[in-house]
């Protein structure tokens, strides 16, 4: 990566936390036509429609209801309910899918305790269904809380109904992979690399230590027997992937790789092929802005789209 792209990551990610920016930003057209490749829709409906096209193409999926704009008791409430209602409608449809949350949306940010009792709700139902909720991983000032909560829902509901998330990016990455798969604990992990800004005394400046990381932390969750899940799009990381399994003699469905909506179609198709389990993860809400920035962030080329469309005007 170049300082040209490092600086516009760093400014595209700041871009992402600046809500008053988010109402003009999301008007405009090109913005919302790049934003329709990597969202699946602003409704539940939408969301399923993308996801049965997913699944005719043998992929499985995990619905993500956006929202990071939760701020009252009133509104967590609300987004339980949505992913109740999410559950409900994925069994009666039948497809292959599981939920994706995170614990912001359950008022992290301002009361742990109905963070917990949120998520427990959500998870509870997941269980008795027998479907399995994802904590996405957020900033670093949240990844203890969050770990410490997703260990007590697994104390409670077990491997088989909820699991966390690593980002390589972070020192501590390496030693939480350890310990989440230790024998008597068992979680079932997603790694990926890590999409916000972190500052250096936290999180690896430099991506060939991110990716380094990243295959480290891959070799403990493959090693630890547990069904995890491998989120990328790097085909360096995916050839490291399938070489350590091959080397430790582990079937095919011993775990699943995961891809992004809208990223790397011909990949996520690929490995299906060769007769991998293969997840999409399908975000879906009107509150999608800061979720496009950081897809934005990973990859600037793609803002130079918006910017040509808008000069064409
Ligand atoms: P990298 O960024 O090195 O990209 C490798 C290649 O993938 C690129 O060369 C390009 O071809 C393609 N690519 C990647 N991003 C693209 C984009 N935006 N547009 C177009 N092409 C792109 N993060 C987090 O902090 N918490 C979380 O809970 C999750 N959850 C999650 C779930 C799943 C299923 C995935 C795949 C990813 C996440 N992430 C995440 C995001 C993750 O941390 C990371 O930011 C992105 O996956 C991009 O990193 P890659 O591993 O793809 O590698």
């Amino acid at each position: 990566t170049t300082a040209a792209d490092q600086l516009s990551r760093s400014a595209l990610l700041f871009l992402s936390r600046q809500s008053n920016l988010k109402d003009v930003a999301t008007r405009l057209k090109p913005f919302r036509e790049l934003a329709a490749r990597f969202i699946a829709g602003e409704t539940l409906e939408e969301a399923v429609d993308a996801v049965k096209a997913l699944t005719q193409r043998g992929l499985m999926a995990s619905f993500d209801h956006l929202n990071e704009a939760v701020r009252t008791p009133e509104e967590t409430r609300d987004e339980v309910r949505h992913y109740q209602r999410l559950l409900a409608r994925i069994d009666q449809v039948g497809v292959k899918a599981n939920v994706s949350m995170k614990l912001t949306q359950c008022g992290l940010l301002f009361d742990k305790g109905l963070a917990l009792q949120n998520a427990r709700a959500v998870v509870a139902d997941a269980a008795a269904r027998g479907s399995f909720v994802r904590v996405d991983m957020e900033e670093s000032a949240v990844t203890q809380a969050t770990l410490d909560i997703v260990r007590e829902l697994h104390a409670e509901f077990g491997e088989p109904h909820v699991g966390a998330v690593l980002q390589s990016y972070l020192r501590r990455t390496e030693a939480d992979a350890k310990a989440l798969c230790a024998e008597r604990i068992r979680i079932r992990i997603r790694l990926c690399k890590g999409a916000y800004l972190e500052r250096p005394e936290v999180a690896f400046p430099d991506k060939r230590d991110v990716d380094a990381n990243f295959v480290r932390c891959m070799r403990i969750l493959l090693d630890s027997g547990v069904y995890h899940g491998i989120a990328t799009h790097d085909e360096r990381m995916i050839d490291a992937t399938l070489e350590h399994a091959t080397r430790q003699g582990l079937p095919r469905g011993a775990f699943e790789f995961q891809m992004l909506y809208g990223i790397r179609r011909d990949l996520q198709e690929r490995l299906v092929k060769e007769g991998h389990p293969v997840r999409v993860y399908v975000p879906y809400g009107k509150h999608w802005y800061p979720y496009f920035m950081r897809r934005l962030a990973e990859r600037p080329a793609n803002l130079w789209f918006v910017m040509r469309n808008l000069m064409k005007g």
